[in-house]
């Protein structure tokens, strides 16, 4: 497979030999050693490079991203923030300034994370920072530089990226036949998955990634789904929102923030924004995983998947999607090609539970949606991940509510039934019984948010 790209303003035209070789790895071979490998996994950000195409500029962790996901993109790494002549970015010279370095690991990798929030005029530097982890100068002078390199306006050479002509780099992008395919649309990447049912779809990659740099797994036959754009639409039906498998968790936050304020809110608490900028909420559905933290919200909110195998497409609810453990009603051959939403969800109400505030895996995440005629509970839909083998619906709980007043009586009397619902595990993020415990206080918390008592948490403000 060949692809060509823009890095560091100037374009690249490469065979790629390994399709899951990492942005990381090549950067590292080419001599672009300012790029850090840390944990290899997308937690600590040393890796952070920004990447550009039609959509914007953002931070993403290099190491779980491989290369034909970059194809057709511009790249920019710590060695092309500063300018040709050696001018430092603003951000640069505010890290100077600010004492925001001491053994420099890790500021390669703020410094880009710092630039690209500049570019974008963003100023939630404790947010958009949490993802870069520093081990030795500590974050206030950081946040302190971030803060001070606010106003100053965003330096020409870092705006290129953003007018690169995609017609210029986007020729070889891509492999039509196995071991990698890079689709340019759904109806080619479904035709091609019809054919090779065997293949590893691979979307943001940030589950995928760490298949190969953790688990040395080697993937025979691979499809980026990163390059078919019809696949990223969200659009606005007259009974709900169709969103594309594609998007990603940050333009998926930003999309929720006026219809779903609590589902963008959780959205918030996923991973970091290096990771929220490349996973997609398609991957997030797909793997299955008991401890992702959309499905429970995606559950309460009475979601359906729309499953496509060829032309033939399907809908089911989002809930029996997950048949059980490591096991979901995917047909060889058939994707998740969209999430279909409803327009409003206004009481809906969603807690993750984990042991930092961010950049942290659910110990329990609980979602409550459960409406009132009068003083009377009408309907429940309440779904946790965390709690069993998939991410599950608490039916006995809902039984238990639905007819009753909507009182600390009936929620008090209802608690029980989750010990029915749900046989939790215990692990290394919480033992069985915290886990039930937690999330009956979830449903107390609920019960007390929604009749409008304020809640004494702690939390760390947005
Ligand atoms: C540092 C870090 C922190 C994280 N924190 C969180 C967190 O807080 N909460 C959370 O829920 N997750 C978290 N994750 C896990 C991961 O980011 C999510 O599961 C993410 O949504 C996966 O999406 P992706 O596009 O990257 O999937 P990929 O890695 O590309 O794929 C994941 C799986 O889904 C399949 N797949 C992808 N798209 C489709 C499709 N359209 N149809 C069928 N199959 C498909 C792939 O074949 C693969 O099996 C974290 C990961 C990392 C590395
Ligand atoms: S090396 Fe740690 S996030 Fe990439
Ligand atoms: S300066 Fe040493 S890890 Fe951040």
């Amino acid at each position: 497979m060949k692809i060509s790209f823009l890095l560091n303003g100037e374009t690249r035209n490469v065979s790629v030999t390994d399709p899951t070789q990492s942005v990381l790895d090549w950067l590292r071979a080419e001599g672009l050693r300012g790029t850090k490998e840390g944990c290899n996994e997308g937690d600590c950000g040393a890796c952070t490079v920004m990447l550009s195409d039609a959509q914007g500029s953002r931070a993403v962790n290099a190491c779980i991203l491989m290369l034909p996901q970059i194809a057709g993109k511009a790249l920019r790494t710590v060695e092309g923030i500063a300018a040709p002549d050696g001018t430092l970015h603003p951000v640069q010279q505010a890290m100077v300034d600010h004492h925001g370095s001491q053994c420099g690991f890790c500021t390669p990798g703020f410094v880009v994370s710092m630039a690209t929030a500049h570019l974008n005029g963003r100023r939630d530097h404790d947010d958009l920072l949490a993802g870069n982890l520093c081990r030795c100068t500590g974050y206030a002078p950081i946040i302190r530089a971030a803060e001070a390199a606010e106003t100053a306006p965003v330096p020409d050479w870092m705006q290129t990226d953003r007018t690169f002509s995609l017609a210029e780099i986007s020729s070889g992008v891509r492999g039509q036949t196995a071991p990698a395919y890079l689709p340019g649309s759904t109806d080619d990447l479904a035709q091609w998955y019809l054919a090779h049912p065997e293949a590893t779809l691979i979307a943001g990659g940030t589950d995928v990634g760490l298949w190969v740099t953790k688990q040395l797994r080697t993937l025979p036959q691979v499809a980026f789904l990163s390059h078919c754009k019809d696949l990223s639409d969200i659009s606005e039906m007259e009974d709900g929102f169709r969103i594309g498998a594609g998007i990603t968790i940050a333009a998926m936050r930003e999309a929720m923030a006026q219809p779903h304020p609590a589902f963008a809110d959780l959205l918030r608490r996923f991973a970091s924004e290096q990771v929220r900028q490349a996973a997609t909420i398609g991957g997030n559905i797909a793997n299955g995983s008991p401890i992702g933290d959309t499905p429970p919200a995606l559950i309460a909110m009475g979601a359906r998947l729309i499953l496509r195998r060829g032309d033939a497409r399907r809908e089911i609810e989002i809930e029996d999607f997950f048949l059980t453990y490591g096991k979901q009603d995917r047909a060889p051959g058939e994707f998740v090609e969209a999430v279909w939403l409803p327009k409003s969800a206004p009481d809906l109400a969603c807690y993750k539970l984990s042991k930092r505030f961010d950049q942290d895996i659910s110990a329990v995440c609980g979602c409550f949606n459960i409406t009132r005629n009068g003083s009377k509970i009408e309907t429940a839909r309440v779904a946790f991940g965390g709690m069993a083998g998939t991410p599950k619906r608490a039916v006995a709980f809902e039984a238990a509510l639905i007819g009753r007043p909507f009182s600390e009586a009936t929620f008090t009397a209802a608690l029980p039934a989750l010990a029915q619902d749900f046989t939790p595990l215990s692990d290394m993020r919480a033992s069985a019984a915290y886990r039930l415990e937690a999330a009956q206080n979830m449903a107390l918390r609920y019960l007390r948010e929604a009749s409008g008592e304020a809640i004494s948490v702690l939390e760390v403000a947005p």
